[in-house]
């Protein structure tokens, strides 16, 4: 397989760098691929939000993976992914971020980048056909909160107003595709179990309270910790444990 961001599309301007690599099957069917934007004019976040970034100040960069796990396994690239930007942050400032399951990087308890797995089928034999991710990760670098709209101003940061000092861009923009790239030969054997606590390492679980949807309707709890396949364990306060695996829950 060739390694992660082997060719990059370096654009000025698009709508979404994840939209870019979905709409084009030749992207799609390079593994390793990589796609950054000065500016996107409609970056999309999860569940249909919109994910605002401010030119030049901020990254923005998606990712074509061809998954080598099995399909209920995959959900696992939302940890790889948010422990190599946890890394590179480690690596390229001063500040230690925690992560939220499942792919959400803070620093002082408020967002610096978000994470966005789209993924797509592809018929073809037994070579050709199978999955393709795209894996969307924005990162606010420099400048203050005060640039970002009113409505999210106080649920995110910048790595520059958390450090007090400027971020290298392109240093953590590499240093992000060498920790994935790294991660991404943990992935299979033991070696996994390695990646799931270093994640778990930087998890911001103490003291938080999740709710989520149970086939019995709404439940909350507390989260302890992670299954073998990086799914969250959540406690009721009634004692019943659940494992949730979609990141479709409200912290
Ligand atoms: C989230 O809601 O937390 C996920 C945000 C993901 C943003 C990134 S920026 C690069 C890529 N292109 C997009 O349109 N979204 C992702």
């Amino acid at each position: 397989m060739k390694p992660i961001g082997h060719t990059i599309l370096r654009l000025e301007e698009t709508p979404s760098t994840n939209t870019l690599l979905l709409d084009n099957p030749r992207h799609l069917e390079n593994h390793g691929l990589v796609a950054i934007a000065a500016h996107q004019t409609a970056g999309r976040g999860r569940m249909e939000r919109k994910w605002v970034s401010i030119p030049g100040k901020h990254l923005q960069f998606s990712l074509v993976i061809h998954p080598t796990l099995p399909s209920e396994e995959v959900p696992v690239y939302s940890l790889l992914s948010a422990l190599a930007v946890a890394r590179a942050i480690e690596e390229h400032t001063n500040v230690a971020p925690s992560l939220k399951w499942p792919n959400d990087v803070l620093v002082n308890g408020r967002k610096v980048c978000g994470i966005l797995l789209e993924g797509r089928s592809v018929r073809g034999d037994g070579h050709s056909g199978g999955h393709r991710l795209v894996i969307g990760i924005g990162i606010n670098c420099n400048g203050s909160p005060g640039d970002f709209p009113p409505d999210v101003r106080g649920i995110l940061t910048t790595l520059a107003h958390a450090s007090g000092a400027p971020v290298d861009m392109e240093a953590l923009f590499q240093g992000v595709l060498a920790n994935f790239q790294a991660l991404h030969g943990q992935l299979d054997g033991e070696s996994r179990s390695e990646l799931i606590d270093q994640w778990t390492r930087r998890a911001l679980l103490e003291g938080q309270r999740v709710r989520f949807n149970s086939p019995e309707g709404v439940r909350e709890g507390t989260p302890l910790g992670l299954t073998a396949e990086g799914y969250l364990i959540v406690e009721t306060d009634g004692g019943e444990r659940y494992v949730q695996i979609s990141g479709d829950l409200e912290w």
